[in-house]
């Protein structure tokens, strides 16, 4: 699999409420950190992530994370 885009070399923390998520794997959204569909042809394609209730979250904005679609530190070695 090749590297994805890095949108951005930290995440995006953000309130979100409850809902369905599409995370951007792919890095090349313009509408990040979701999908908006930019990855057809490539293979890459959105994470789809559950939330359960309102809360704070931090997205990975450099696609690189293990932990993804959140972030787990690994943009500190970009
Ligand atoms: Fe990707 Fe932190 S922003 S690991
Ligand atoms: Fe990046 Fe869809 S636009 S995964």
């Amino acid at each position: 699999m090749g590297d994805p885009n890095i949108a951005q070399t930290k995440p995006f923390v953000m309130e979100i409420d409850a809902g369905t998520y599409a995370w951007c794997a792919c890095g090349q959204s313009d509408n990040q950190p979701y999908c908006d569909g930019s990855h057809k042809g490539s293979e890459f394609k959105p994470i789809i992530e559950q939330v359960e209730e309102s809360k704070r979250v931090a997205w990975c904005g450099c696609k690189h994370s293990d932990n993804a679609p959140f972030c787990d530190g690994t943009h500190k070695e970009l």
